[in-house]
């Protein structure tokens, strides 16, 4: 059974207009590929801390290493991959704001993008680990 992972990032929420319309999308894909399961995360609701050194610092350290709040913030980081991982497809609703993209999108990107997790360096440049994923988005920057 394949996987759709549904990310919003609207302020807005459900009442969002990208949320609206990534909905639909959604919608007309299960109908299309019901043998399909979806999840959603809604960053609005469900919104991801904005990255600090702390945090970062927690990504690179052993377990022993780890404070209370480093061990908390990667086992989210590892949830989010996890999601990312699983999902075949992913749909994001994106809205502009500022002339950019939403700040709690922007923080999922930092809690996913992880060096030797889902991409790593090498002599050519950052190369990402995680393949065979299709992404649909309602803006392109
Ligand atoms: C705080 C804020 C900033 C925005 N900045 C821009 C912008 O820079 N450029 C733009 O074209 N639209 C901008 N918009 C409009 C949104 O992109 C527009 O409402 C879009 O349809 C979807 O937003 P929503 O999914 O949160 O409803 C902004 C909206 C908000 C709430």
């Amino acid at each position: 059974m394949a996987q759709l992972l549904q990310i919003n990032s609207s302020l807005f929420g459900e009442h969002g207009q990208s949320t609206q319309l990534s909905q639909k999308f959604v919608e007309r894909f299960l109908t299309v590929n019901p043998d399909t399961q979806l999840k959603v995360r809604d960053l609005a609701n469900q919104p991801v801390p904005h990255l600090d050194a702390e945090i970062v610092m927690g990504f690179g350290a052993t377990e022993d290493q780890k404070n209370s709040r480093q061990a908390e913030m990667t086992a989210l980081s590892d949830q989010l991959i996890e999601e990312v991982k699983s999902a075949d497809i992913l749909v994001i609703g994106l809205p502009m704001y500022n002339f950019s993209l939403p700040s709690t999108l922007k923080s999922w990107f930092d809690f996913i993008a992880r060096a030797g997790v889902t991409f790593k360096y090498t002599e050519q440049g950052p190369i990402g680990l995680l393949e065979g994923k299709k992404a649909y988005t309602n803006r392109i920057f």
